[in-house]
């Protein structure tokens, strides 16, 4: 069963972005992060586009996401980014997928859980304050995990806040401090193979960053990490497309309102058409308000009063637009361009909430890269 509100995710475009990161920052391996469904556009096809284009290893938020990946019969190294329930535990030794760790606790579960030389990746905080170790802490983590047979010390990592803003200094004070631990980290006789800091802005704008990995998320994806580091992402190309059809189109005349709440009055007489997607698909309600157009016929359409949970409505002038035509949300046509970014930038948020907000509900199929048109 289908519907007419479709996304269309490129293999080849999330391939050819591996690539890109991967040429910037060799010799760093590139480990592909595909929590979150593939930052909405699949796990199991992000996953396996990585791996074609070189990635070495993979990242997930939760235990349950990389059993996804290994019941999809992918056998890459995978790495839970956080600290996880103890009651998943089991599932991550019996999947192998490594774990971040920064307590006594969660090493003391993974023993509980039969773990055997079972990797780990100590995380610690040098700044972002979400998760990790403190700075302090890391040497006795470190002595732990080498007196326990349950688990390995294969890595170490932290996380940048910043690195999406390259003349910011924080970063290399967040890099100063994690040096010093790995320091006092070698002092002690620990020498984790695979060290790690970088997102994708850390491995595009950071070169000291890059260590032994980088863990590129959005950038897989063809999105950059932020404005300050447009420029070293003109190589990547979007992965993600939105499409609807029109599914109903009707002539109003001006002075009538539309949608919940009649916030939008016609000056003129126009053909408004329906789209049948809205914010149960990760449309925000809000993008009417800011301007927010579709692609129809290759015009830019306005999007015309709030947009409902499963349907919104734009503005299409004197055309002669038919149930069936297709519109696109996200995307080319026509020669212009609609991109996850520029909803963010209306919206005031980031890219990463847009294309992670298309819903479960919308249909992703693969396609390869369309020629724009
Ligand atoms: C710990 C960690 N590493 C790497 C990433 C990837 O970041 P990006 O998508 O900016 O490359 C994330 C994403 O949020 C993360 O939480």
């Amino acid at each position: 069963m289908s519907r007419w509100a479709w996304a269309e995710v490129s293999a080849a475009a999330i391939e050819h972005n591996v690539r890109v990161v991967a040429q910037a920052a060799a010799p760093a391996q590139v480990w592909a992060v595909v929590k979150a469904d593939g930052y909405g556009h699949g796990a199991v096809l992000a996953a396996r586009a990585a791996v074609a284009g070189g990635a070495q290893g993979l990242c997930v938020a939760l235990v349950q996401e990389g059993v996804a990946l290994r019941e999809a019969g992918i056998e890459l190294p995978i790495l839970v980014l956080s600290e996880q329930p103890e009651a998943s535990l089991e599932a991550a030794v019996r999947h192998r997928l490594a774990v971040a760790v920064y307590s006594d606790e969660q090493i003391s579960a993974l023993t509980a859980y039969g773990a055997s030389n079972h990797p780990v990746h100590l995380k610690i905080d040098t700044g972002m304050r979400r998760v990790g170790a403190a700075e302090h802490q890391a040497v006795g983590l470190a002595d732990t995990i080498a007196a326990s047979p349950a688990v390995q010390l294969e890595g170490v990592f932290t996380h940048l806040a910043v690195a999406d803003e390259p003349e910011n200094p924080f970063t290399d004070h967040q890099l100063d401090r994690f040096d010093v631990v790995l320091a006092s980290l070698a002092a002690a006789g620990h020498h984790p193979q695979l060290v790690h800091a970088a997102n994708s802005a850390g491995a595009l704008a950071h070169p000291r960053s890059r260590y032994d990995m980088v863990r590129a998320g959005i950038a897989i994806y063809g999105i950059s990490p932020g404005a300050g580091v447009d420029h070293l992402c003109t190589d990547l190309r979007p992965a993600l497309s939105l499409h609807a059809r029109v599914s109903h189109v009707k002539r109003l005349a001006a002075g009538e309102g539309i949608s919940y709440g009649l916030r939008h009055t016609f000056e003129r007489d126009t053909t408004v058409a329906t789209l049948p997607l809205g914010y149960a698909d990760g449309v925000p309600r809000r993008l009417h308000a800011v301007g927010g157009t579709v692609l129809v016929h290759g015009h830019r359409r306005l999007i015309v009063g709030v947009v409902t949970m499963d349907q919104m409505m734009v503005d299409c002038g004197d055309d002669h637009v038919l149930p069936g035509d297709e519109a696109v949300l996200i995307g080319s046509q026509g020669g212009h361009t609609i991109t996850a970014a520029e909803w963010a930038d209306a919206l005031d948020t980031i890219a990463y909430e847009i294309v992670c907000g298309v819903s479960a509900r919308v249909e992703r199929r693969t396609v390869e890269p369309r020629p724009l048109d």
